[in-house]
């Protein structure tokens, strides 16, 4: 094979794109990677999970520090915030990992192309680079190319008063009053993120809740706990307009019940209303690649598109737009490339919302199961009964178990709680293999942990918890 011709192609670095290349390089492919950020790891390393992780956790802990620390005995002075150090040791955080993904790059011999890339031909690929064009020819394309934020009709994203995500983890300053437009996964960790290091946050919501799709008990729950914590909710709210003026920003919405128009003004205003897929600039109308009305790249059962050798991953197609998803299917994608049977099961994905308490999901939620006519058994177990939750006083929150009312079948589980965001593993592997509410009840969990609760959910199913 000629230095410029390839196995596969991956068009996009992010998790979805570097977890393919690696696993196609580890099964024998000749693979190539073209990523234009200048940093492998895509939106989730560089712009997304993993900066607003970290910000979390050292907000978490600056609030914690202030209000949590004399009150358990630990006095360690005048607490201050320096948002340069805290915004620096998020970036440290940051490129260790991507260097790490480059490191694997070298380990697995996974050509880096750095610069834009662009289908010319079912096997022909460009790559744009400081005014420089190279062709690339490939057996197998993939392409994951990732999302990029939407925005309202007529509310222009600047960074600097009306921000996205990136803006909202790069501020210098402390907002004193931010305005976060959309309940969803990027505006409750983010506010969240604001909120604990002194900003006055206000959420909008268009819905009369916040975390569409969420099993509802949790995500009243999370309400509720998030109000406590002091951020500010407006349901059926609608934006209207959102303007800026000498540097203040004033977001009109009307109410959807009552159709009344009201309006804020804040110094921030941060746009969370979901992503939408990038595929700018890849030509794929030309080389006959359909999308969706939502722009998304229609792929069939095998992850491929309408061109027989080229396949798609991740948030450019359907799906949740969710960094391990995109692992799940990059792998699936490399795995049919080199003759074996990649899958997917898409009916076990996880979803978690890194705030304080976490919240975690995998599966059916009772809604849904509702909706299906399924008959089904809930097991619910607080954390206020957890002995680990009580001696660290994170007792807010519970978990919940769906089974099916017949077989006993784990259908969904649902948790709000300390560390439910890892916790969550052992509800997914389980119903990965098929388990009951019983076989975790039968499991013997370490005590003291926060993962008894998981074993007296899955007892309470069968109305013989424990401890409740
Ligand atoms: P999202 O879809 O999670 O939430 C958007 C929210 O905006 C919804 O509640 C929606 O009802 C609301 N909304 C839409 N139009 C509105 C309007 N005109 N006025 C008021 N509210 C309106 O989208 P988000 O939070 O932007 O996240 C984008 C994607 O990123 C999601 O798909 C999410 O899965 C992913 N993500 C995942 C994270 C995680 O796994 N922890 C963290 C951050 C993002």
């Amino acid at each position: 094979m000629m230095d410029n011709e390839f196995d596969l192609i991956v068009v996009g670095g992010g998790p979805g794109g570097y977890v393919c290349a690696i696993r196609a390089a580890q099964l024998g492919l000749k693979t190539a990677c073209i990523e234009s950020r200048g940093a492998l790891g895509g939106t989730c390393l560089n712009v997304g999970c993993i900066p607003s992780k970290s910000l979390l956790n050292l907000s978490e802990n600056f609030h914690k520090a202030k209000n949590d620390f004399v009150k358990q005995g630990i006095e360690i002075g005048e607490i201050k915030l320096n948002i340069t150090k805290m915004m620096s040791n998020k970036e440290k955080s940051v490129q260790v990992l991507t260097k790490g993904v480059e490191f694997l790059f070298k380990k697995n011999k996974i050509t880096y192309l750095k610069g834009k890339g662009a289908l010319f031909s079912k096997n022909d690929v460009v790559l744009y680079q400081d005014n420089k064009k190279t062709s690339f020819k490939a057996k197998n394309i993939v392409i994951a190319t990732g999302s990029a934020p939407t925005s309202l009709p007529g509310v222009e994203i600047d960074e600097k008063n009306i921000i996205s995500s990136t803006g909202a983890l790069s501020l210098n300053s402390l907002p004193k009053k931010l305005i976060v437009i959309g309940g969803g996964y990027i505006g409750l960790e983010m506010g969240s993120v604001w909120s604990r290091l002194g900003s006055q946050v206000t959420v909008l919501e268009y819905l009369n809740h916040i975390t569409p799709g969420m099993d509802k008990e949790i995500s009243k729950e999370f309400q509720k706990i998030l109000t406590k914590q002091g951020i500010n909710f407006k349901l059926n709210s609608k934006v209207l307009s959102v303007k800026t003026k000498s540097g203040i920003t004033e977001v009109t919405y009307e109410d959807n019940i009552t159709s009344k128009k009201e309006k804020i003004v804040a110094d921030k205003v941060l746009v969370s209303v979901g992503r939408k897929p990038y595929t700018e600039g890849l030509n794929l109308s030309k080389i006959g690649i359909k999308r969706d009305e939502k722009g998304r790249i229609e792929v069939n059962k095998k992850l491929q598109t309408s061109v027989e050798n080229i396949y798609a991953i991740g948030d450019v197609i359907k799906g949740p737009m969710l960094a391990h998803k995109a692992e799940e299917e990059g792998i699936a994608v490399a795995e049919i490339l080199a003759g074996q049977s990649g899958h997917v099961n898409y009916d076990i994905i996880p979803g978690v919302i890194y705030t304080s308490p976490e919240v975690a999901t995998v599966g059916k939620t009772e809604e849904q199961l509702k909706e299906e006519n399924k008959d089904y058994k809930v097991g619910k177990f607080p954390f206020l009964a957890n002995s680990r939750a009580k001696v660290n006083n994170e007792t807010e929150g519970f978990v919940k178990i769906l089974a099916d009312a017949k077989t006993d079948k784990i259908l969904g589980a649902h948790i709000i709680g300390p560390h439910c965001g890892d916790m969550i593993a052992e509800m997914a592997l389980a119903m990965e293999f098929g388990a009951s509410a019983e076989d975790i009840a039968r499991t013997c969990h370490a005590h003291p942990t926060h993962t008894e609760a998981i074993k007296e959910a899955a007892l309470a199913v069968d109305k013989r918890p424990i401890h409740f």
